[in-house]
C-alpha cells in the first residue's frame, strides 16, 4: 500500500461493518510508518482498491490485524490471495507464526483462515464491543509449505 491508496482504503473500511474503524490519523500514521513493524497490503486495480490487509510484526511472530475485501468483490479468491501474501511477507520478515483474533460469529473469515492452515488456539470472552462478542484466537505456523499455500492437514 502507498499513500495515494489511503483514501480508497479508508472509504472501503467505512463501508464494511467488520472492518477496523480507525481514525484517519491512525491510518495515516500506519501508512507512513510501515517498515520493520507493520505491513499493509492492498488488492488493487487501476485507481481501485478491492481489499486490504494489515499485519503487525513482533519478535518471531506476526499478528493479522485486519483483512477486508470489498463486498462486491468477495468470493472470487481475493481474500485467499491477500492472506497468502500477508503470510509470505510475515515469513520473509522472520516471523515463525502468525496470530489473529476473529469474532466468534464470523464464519466466512474463520473458513478463510482454516483453509490457509490456521488452527483455533483459544477463546477470549467478551473481547469485542459493538456488539459484545467473544473472539476466537487462531494461529498458523509459518514454513515453506504454509506460505506457499499448502497447509499441512
Ligand atoms: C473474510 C473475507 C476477507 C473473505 O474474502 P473473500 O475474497 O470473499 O474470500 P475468498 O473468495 O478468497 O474465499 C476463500 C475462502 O474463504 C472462505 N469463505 C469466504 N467467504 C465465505 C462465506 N461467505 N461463507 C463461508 N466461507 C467463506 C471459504 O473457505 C473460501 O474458500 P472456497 O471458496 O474454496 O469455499 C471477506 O468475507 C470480508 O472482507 N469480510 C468482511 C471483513 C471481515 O470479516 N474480515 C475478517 C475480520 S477483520
Amino acid at each position: 500500500m502507498e499513500l495515494p491508496d489511503l483514501p480508497l482504503v479508508m472509504a472501503l473500511a467505512q463501508r464494511v461493518p467488520a472492518a477496523p474503524h480507525w481514525p484517519d490519523s491512525v491510518w495515516r500514521q500506519m501508512v507512513e510508518k510501515t517498515g520493520p513493524s507493520r505491513c499493509i497490503l492492498v488488492a488493487a486495480g487501476e485507481q481501485q482498491v478491492f481489499g486490504f490487509c494489515v499485519v503487525a510484526y513482533g519478535v518471531d511472530e506476526a499478528e493479522l490485524e485486519s483483512i477486508v475485501i470489498d463486498p462486491a468483490m468477495q468470493r472470487r479468491g481475493l481474500g485467499r490471495r491477500l492472506l497468502q501474501a500477508a503470510m509470505q511477507a510475515s515469513w520473509q520478515s522472520g516471523a515463525k507464526r502468525i496470530l489473529l483474533e476473529v469474532r466468534a460469529s464470523n464464519q466466512p473469515a474463520q473458513h478463510l483462515y482454516a483453509q490457509a492452515g490456521f488452527l483455533p488456539t483459544g477463546r477470549r470472552s467478551g473481547y469485542y464491543t459493538d456488539p459484545k462478542e467473544d473472539a476466537i484466537c487462531m494461529e498458523c505456523r509459518l514454513d515453506a509449505e504454509t506460505v506457499a499455500g499448502n497447509p499441512a492437514r
